[in-house]
């Protein structure tokens, strides 16, 4: 009977614990859109975005990643699967999306509506880009660029600047394979599925014609959150790509030592050297700059140019593992810092 209860609250707590996303409501029905048909609405909605939904719900289970929040998936979006990140981004950026569109929108001009409200973003508007137009100009161009499908975006940057910039697929300015990083307040779809129907292959008729139904008030309520959302610090944090490209090659080299298999240590030592050189000689995000940092990164150097020293040596597997793992730690010391 004990069992029983204790599996009966195991359930339980497993079930308060598992990570369901869901589908957002639209704020308007499929037909209330003008510029973009009903049936395009429909099916970009309940087929494409239920899709991603379904597929990242699949993909968290089935990774055991139930705990991590839709921000924490994307924030590390090179070290998650193709699944993960894919559907993750495809949920976040549809969900922003939605929001954004809204066919009843106050019917004086979107300069109006922006100056009315109290946020800053039209004086941040005016300084970044001169007018709100020359914003929609640049917006339209950085979308009709993007080749093949993508989103294009109007982020807050962890300086609390505006930018424009683009990304392939449902990648976004969250995720750390980002060029550019910070929190989207605009995002525009430029998949086919989001104009084909009514306007086939011409994008350019698409963006012109989407501003008639976005939202200003609601890029300028995401403004105001943004420039105060702590994942600004995060992501200027985690934006280090000297960092990442070190581990990308560490990870590719200690792993299969590990496992007995020490040709690509042997074969690539000196590019772990270069890119521990590179790595020391990069811009540390400010918010991690300390001489602990400094130090580690000192050590990283000196660390990868003796096991380099060691392979040219052909010293035994023993040694080079001795010292692939001591890299091995310095770099967990300095992620580890990175995360204080
Ligand atoms: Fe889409």
């Amino acid at each position: 009977m004990k069992s029983l209860l204790i599996l009966f609250l195991s359930a339980i707590i497993s079930c308060l614990h598992a990570q369901q996303f869901s589908l957002p409501e639209l704020s308007h029905p499929y037909d209330a859109y003008g510029v973009i048909d009903s049936k395009t609405m429909e099916i970009h909605h309940s087929k494409h975005h239920q899709g991603y939904v379904n597929k990242l719900n699949k993909a968290v289970k089935a990774e055991s990643l139930e705990k991590k929040s839709l921000i924490d998936l994307m924030l590390y979006a090179s070290y998650r699967s193709k699944a993960v990140r894919n559907n993750s981004g495809g949920h976040y950026n549809h969900t922003l999306f939605w929001e954004l569109l809204n066919p009843s929108k106050v019917k004086s001009t979107d300069e109006q509506v922006l100056k009315t409200i109290k946020s800053k973003l039209y004086i941040e508007i005016v300084n970044e880009f001169g007018s709100l137009d020359n914003l929609k100009t640049t917006l339209n161009k950085a979308a009709a660029t993007r080749f093949g499908s993508g989103w294009a975006w109007l982020v807050v940057t962890p300086q609390k600047k505006l930018a424009v910039t683009s990304s392939p697929n449902q990648d976004n300015p969250i995720m750390d394979v980002s060029e550019v990083r910070g929190i989207p307040i605009l995002g525009i779809d430029v998949w086919e599925h989001a104009y084909y129907l009514k306007y086939q292959n011409k994008r350019g008729d698409y963006l012109g014609a989407i501003w008639s139904i976005l939202d200003w008030s609601v890029v300028a309520k995401k403004y105001n959150m943004a420039i105060k959302d702590p994942l600004l610090l995060t992501i200027e944090k985690e934006h280090w790509p000297s960092l990442m490209e070190f581990h990308k090659v560490l990870a590719q080299t200690f792993h299969p030592a590990e496992k007995n298999d020490f040709k690509p240590l042997r074969t690539r030592s000196s590019e772990l050297f270069a890119k521990a050189i590179l790595l020391k000689s990069s811009v540390v995000p400010s918010p991690l700059m300390s001489p602990e940092i400094l130090g580690a990164l000192s050590r990283l150097e000196k660390q990868c140019g003796a096991l380099d020293k060691s392979v040219r040596k052909n010293a035994k597997n023993k040694v080079i593992l001795k010292k692939i793992i001591a890299v091995h730690d310095i770099f967990h010391e300095i992620q580890g810092l990175c995360h204080d």
